[in-house]
């Protein structure tokens, strides 16, 4: 539609002056029939311009149900991806292509399949934190939301192998009492958080819960007063009485939390090398109000994904947004 240069990975075009971009973003929004989906994790003027706010389960689902003919996901590349493949005739776009994740880099599609090879009789279970390829090895994805009563959901005596987040694997198999095989994959902003530091600062507050993603180690985990995904921090912060929360994963959320909760107090967990005190994801935050606006625009850059491989990861996505409407999630 435009020749538009998106070699380093998003559209390169200056913003004209004095453009208003939450005016002109709305505009396009109305006139393309498009949805701005955004996960917890993006900066907070994007949230506040997302059609929809949610975590790796909700973009999902409402991936599944919009009407929109265009959907510009605000997150990361698997996602992107995810809706993609749930949408295979509508537009998806992403603001910045180079939005990676290193818990879906850290599990190589040909190195995941050769691991599955080699345990016939396993069922495969994966993180939805992946890429196509290797969901098209899987035989249900699952996000931290549901992770837990997808894997009850299997008979008891069921081999599995889960992949790739080797924290949520093990938490995962202590909330469920399997023993599950775990590829030994992680997220580098959760896997960074300093127990230490978290244990000073408890001190500081002893009133403080310590909300903690199940991505994060097991040592946080262990001390964490609620483990859960964004959505579920998100509620236990909102429903809890009290006042003050120590917050162990990505930034982001805090706006979502601070949003909901004025009267509470919300302290991002320290991660071990840092002097700045705050973990952001340096792959969420790629993508900015201006990459928005011009990806809007352009409708650059397109997710796409290979046919044959949507073919197959398809199915998995499918089985857990069926067992997810079925169990109520
Ligand atoms: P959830 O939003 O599913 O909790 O996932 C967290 C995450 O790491 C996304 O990148
Ligand atoms: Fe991936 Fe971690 Fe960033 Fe989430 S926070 S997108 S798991 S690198």
């Amino acid at each position: 539609m435009f020749d538009v240069n998106i070699s380093k990975g998003y559209v390169d075009m200056p913003v004209p002056e004095g453009v208003d971009l939450v005016t002109e973003i709305e505009k396009m929004k109305r006139e393309k029939n498009a949805v701005v989906l955004a996960h917890f994790y993006q900066a907070g003027e994007i949230q506040d311009i997302a059609d929809y706010v949610g975590d790796s389960l909700a973009l999902a689902q409402w991936a599944a149900k919009t009407d929109a003919s265009i959907l510009v996901l605000c997150g990361v590349h698997f996602m992107g991806e995810t809706a993609k493949i749930i949408c295979p005739d509508k537009k998806v776009l992403i603001p910045d292509l180079n939005a990676g994740c290193s818990l879906a880099d850290s599990c190589p599609a040909d190195s995941f399949a050769e691991f599955v090879k080699q345990h016939p009789g396993y069922k495969v279970v994966s993180y939805v934190n992946t890429s196509a390829a290797v969901k098209a090895h899987t035989d249900v994805v699952v996000t931290s939301s549901n992770a837990k009563q997808i894997v009850e959901s299997f008979p008891e005596n069921e081999k599995i192998i889960f992949g790739p987040d080797k924290n949520l694997g093990n938490y995962i198999n202590g909330v469920t009492g399997r023993n599950m095989l775990l590829w030994d994959g992680a997220c580098h902003v959760h896997s960074q958080f300093s127990l230490e530091k978290i244990v000073a600062l408890k001190k500081q507050y002893p009133d403080a819960l310590l909300l903690a993603h199940p991505e994060c180690k097991r040592d946080i985990l262990l001390v964490a007063d609620k483990v859960g995904s964004t959505a579920a921090l998100l509620r236990f912060a909102t429903q809890s009485e009290c006042k003050r929360f120590i917050v162990a994963t990505e930034s982001g959320i805090l706006h979502e939390m601070k949003k909901n909760n004025p009267d509470k107090e919300f302290i991002p967990a320290p991660p071990e090398d840092s002097t700045c005190g705050c973990s952001e994801c340096n792959f969420m935050r790629l993508n900015t109000m201006e990459k928005l606006y011009n990806t809007l625009k352009y409708e650059l850059p397109e997710i796409i994904v290979d046919e044959a491989i949507a073919r197959e990861a398809i199915k998995p996505i499918r089985r857990m947004l069926d067992i997810s409407a079925s169990l109520g999630i």
